[in-house]
């Protein structure tokens, strides 16, 4: 059985904990965009595991993780995690971690250049500044440096020396800002290129699919921060969405039995751009201190809102979704009323078409009752108080789209299968 596992709204709905349970049964776990961007937390006996690169199905043995070529790595990063996790007593090797040759590499003037043109943007996106951007671009204008040159110190050099000849130009003349070293740059990157090589590889002979070896494919942020599909330019500079999922590995069209989305019961989103559910008030305040809403990667607050059916259903549509999985469920267990977004209205009126700027909708809410009891040890779906199980017939309706499982805390085991 293979998966492609994807966020439904605009990332951190919980997808470091659903890799988690779900890659029990799954071979190899492939993540197969973004970067460091990303930050997947999963929680296993009170320990807070919080990955960037690596697929967390590390945490299970005999699975084999993969970082796909559609992957973007910051060397040192990756190398901080693996050490970390080496630390907590996580087996990783190169026998369980590979590394596309073909994954570009994230480089100090990568970073640099994130935070430069971020701060002389008109409209900020609020990137991670982590470089994620920069790197997919010059992936794109053919100059980026992939694990394949990291690993060979002629190929590195080559392409470092050109790259310098023109980022330092553009960081002394458009930025005046300072000019990077080829010297310490080099000396550096042979550093993580030593420790790093026992794991690059060229991944396509073990993921040609074989009989018996079942594949999950990871995806990071969401679909509303998809390059092409999100609420561009408030986006990041890959694509989020499922069909990203085998180009971002590097495998033709295998079968794919289940495209799993990722739902959060309420909606956050990091960074700027348009979110027509948020709530500045106290409510927003609520679901912030209550769903810990504090990015896994950056501590910045999230933003926080009601549960938007429209941009769900909307996602479901462009993943293919056929399993819903709703995430912090756990956290609407005090409220008495509890709004969805079921409908937008654009100048007073009622939107048939999901429209091209989020910004200039307002949304058309429906009211359920809450239930008001705890629900993070609850277990069975039977268990669950009757409004919370009216909560998810709802989404279930309005997606046309089966919830699978729901999960009701951060605790690797407080998940219900339904
Ligand atoms: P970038 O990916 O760092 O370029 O950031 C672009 C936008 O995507 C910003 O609004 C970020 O906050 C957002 N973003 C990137 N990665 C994540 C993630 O893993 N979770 C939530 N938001 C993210």
């Amino acid at each position: 059985m293979n998966a492609i596992l994807v966020g439904l709204q605009w990332g951190d709905e919980g997808k470091g904990k659903v890799i988690d349970f779900l890659c029990r049964d799954k071979d190899v776990i492939v993540r197969f965009q973004g970067g460091n961007n990303a930050g997947h937390t999963v929680v296993i006996d009170g320990k807070k595991f919080i990955f960037h690169l690596i697929p967390s199905g590390i945490l299970r043995k005999d699975k084999i993780c993969v970082i796909g070529n559609g992957v973007v790595v910051d060397p040192k990063v990756l190398i901080e995690e693996i050490e970390v996790l080496k630390k907590s007593g996580i087996k990783v090797s190169p026998e369980n971690l590979k590394i596309s040759l073909f994954a570009h590499v994230i480089m100090p003037y990568h970073r640099i250049m994130d935070t430069l043109r971020e701060k002389n943007r008109s409209q900020k996106i609020g990137t991670t500044m982590r470089g994620i951007g920069p790197c997919y671009v010059d992936k794109a204008a053919r100059c980026g440096i992939r694990m394949a040159d990291l690993v060979d110190i002629d190929s590195f050099s080559r392409r470092l020396k050109d790259n310098l000849e023109e980022k330092n130009l553009i960081l002394e003349k458009a930025y005046q800002a300072q000019v990077f070293s080829f010297d310490a740059i080099l000396k550096e990157y042979q550093v993580f290129a030593k420790m790093l090589t026992p794991y690059v590889c060229d991944i396509t002979d073990l993921l040609y699919p074989k009989k018996n070896k079942s594949f999950l494919f990871e995806g990071a942020q969401g679909t509303f921060l998809d390059v092409d599909f999100g609420t561009y330019p408030f986006v990041t500079s890959s694509a989020t969405v499922s069909s990203n999922a085998l180009l971002g590995s590097g495998l033709s069209f295998i079968k794919i039995n289940e495209i799993l989305g990722v739902a959060k019961a309420y909606t956050t989103r990091v960074g700027e751009g348009p979110f027509p559910t948020e709530l500045t008030d106290d409510m927003g305040g609520y679901f912030q201190k209550k769903g810990k809403e504090f990015g896994a990667t950056t501590g910045r607050p999230r933003r926080c809102g009601w549960l938007d059916l429209v941009i769900l259903r909307r996602a479901r549509i462009l993943n293919n979704v056929n399993k819903i999985i709703l995430t912090k469920l756990d956290i609407l267990d005090d409220l008495k009323e509890i709004k969805v977004c079921t409908a937008y209205k654009q100048n007073g009126k009622l939107l048939k078409n999901f429209p091209l700027d989020l910004s200039a909708v307002t949304p058309v809410y429906e009211t359920l009752k809450g239930w008001r009891r705890k629900t993070e040890d609850i277990r069975s779906y039977s268990g669950l108080p009757a409004e919370a199980k009216k909560y998810i017939a709802k989404i279930e309706k309005f997606l046309d789209c089966k919830v699978s499982y729901v999960s009701v805390g951060e605790m690797r085991e407080a998940i219900i299968k339904k």
